[in-house]
């Protein structure tokens, strides 16, 4: 016999949708429980991308777990796109004045959101291997794990791609639209100084690459590698030299290198399912949508939604109207093809496909002279890399 808990809201996984949805939802008085299938240490240690939206910086400082990310976070007001012997700078203070991004790990964001609940007294339960989703379709949907069942009002599924929400919605409730690339990258944590202020962007005929950082000592570092790479294939030394041959590219700069902490392949690929949501169970984050890191989008989407989906489960808590909650997929969705498309058009301008398709290496050469050279193009890339301003929802103002 399974022993019964209830809740108000049921939420799988506790990555950075899952907590900040539950802490959301406690601002409001709703009740949540958290069922997270990793150990708080490894969703603590776990190493993800690390570029905060304005957007994504105002929602957490205005629910109050912002402090750690405003002291220890970096404000930058630009990246620079290095190509062809020269770099060339992206101003955001010039070209969206009042928006900028932070650096700031995901994995600090967790760890914060992970304290805020625990000192709200909020109940995450890690290491829960075995959860499963029933009666979606009713007004009294359930989780069962651990021969416990956890009757609510709402589930929400914010554990990932790969995670059990999306895979219990029945066949034929959702289009999915998706396109895979023919690499992937190659990460790396670095203790060692960044070599530059804001992050680099670097197009090379040998592949793409990315110097980017987690503070005054730590660096992040990716590399485009084939889509079959393995860390065998990738010694530190190999790393680094790869990393200097291409970012070593312009006059006067060089590249300190030092001990690699963590590194790890990633697989990029661009994913979207349609609706997000099926009767009680609504999706947020990578659990319904996936996008290359070359935008940093992935956290910030995942930021986006469970806001709009706490304003729409609060506003049915206080009102009893459904409105918002029926409008919640629609709503994301707008924001989440807009990353698609931002993050689809990064990755191709930026990586080098291994076709000899010279044809299209001219027109990635035309375009990033054009995004280096208009005040117009550089405008659409700044604008969407600092995160499109949220749009009215419910009583969440622009
Ligand atoms: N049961 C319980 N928890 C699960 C299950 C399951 N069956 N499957 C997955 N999880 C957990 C994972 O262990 C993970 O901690 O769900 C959590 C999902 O978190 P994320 O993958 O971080 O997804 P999300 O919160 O949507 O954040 C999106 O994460 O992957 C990055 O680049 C991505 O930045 C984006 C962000
Ligand atoms: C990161 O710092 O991890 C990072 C930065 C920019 C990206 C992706 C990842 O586009």
């Amino acid at each position: 016999m399974l022993s019964l808990m209830r809740t108000q809201v049921g939420i799988i996984g506790a990555g950075p949708a899952g907590l900040l949805l539950s802490h959301l939802l406690h601002l409001r008085g709703i009740s949540s429980v958290v069922l997270e299938k990793r150990s708080r240490e490894y969703v603590e240690r776990r190493v993800r991308a690390g570029v905060l939206e304005q957007g994504t910086v105002d929602t957490l400082a205005e629910a109050g777990v912002g402090e750690r990310m405003l002291r220890e976070g970096l404000p930058h007001h630009g990246i620079e796109l290095r190509y062809g012997g020269a770099g060339h700078r992206i101003a955001f203070e010039r070209l969206v004045p009042g928006r900028a991004i932070t650096v700031y790990g995901q994995q600090e964001v967790v760890k914060d959101l992970i304290a805020a609940r625990l000192a709200a007294g909020g109940e995450i339960r890690f290491e829960v291997p075995d959860v499963a989703v029933h009666d979606l379709d009713t007004d009294t949907p359930s989780i069962t794990f651990q021969g416990e069942r956890l009757e609510c009002d709402f589930i929400a599924g914010c554990d990932g791609f790969h995670g059990v929400s999306r895979r219990s919605i029945p066949e034929g409730a959702l289009t999915v639209y998706d396109r895979t690339y023919p690499f992937a990258w190659l990460g790396i944590l670095a203790k060692v100084k960044p070599s530059t202020e804001e992050l680099i962007y670097a197009y090379n005929d040998e592949g793409f690459a990315l110097h980017s950082m987690r503070g005054p000592e730590i660096s992040r570092f990716y590399l485009q590698v084939p889509p079959d790479a393995s860390l065998d294939d990738w010694p530190d030394e190999r790393i680094w030299a790869e990393l200097k041959n291409r970012l070593e590219t312009v006059p006067g700069f060089e590249l300190a290198t030092g001990p690699i902490l963590e590194k790890g392949i990633t697989p990029m690929r661009s994913f979207v399912a349609e609706p997000m949501r099926y009767g009680r169970l609504f999706l947020a984050g990578d659990a319904a949508h996936i996008v290359p890191p070359t935008g940093a989008k992935g956290l910030n989407l995942a930021a986006a939604d469970v806001r709009v989906l706490a304003e729409a489960i609060g506003h049915w808590y206080e009102t009893g109207s459904a409105d918002l909650l029926d409008r919640y997929s629609e709503v994301c969705l707008k924001r989440v093809w807009r990353a698609q498309h931002f993050s689809w058009w990064m990755t191709t301008l930026l990586h080098t496909f291994d076709t000899d398709d010279a044809y299209g290496r001219r027109l990635q050469r035309s375009y990033l002279d054009y995004v280096t050279s208009s005040e117009a193009a550089a405008t659409t890339l700044a604008e969407n890399y600092v995160g499109i301003p949220f749009e009215p929802f419910g009583s969440l103002g622009a």
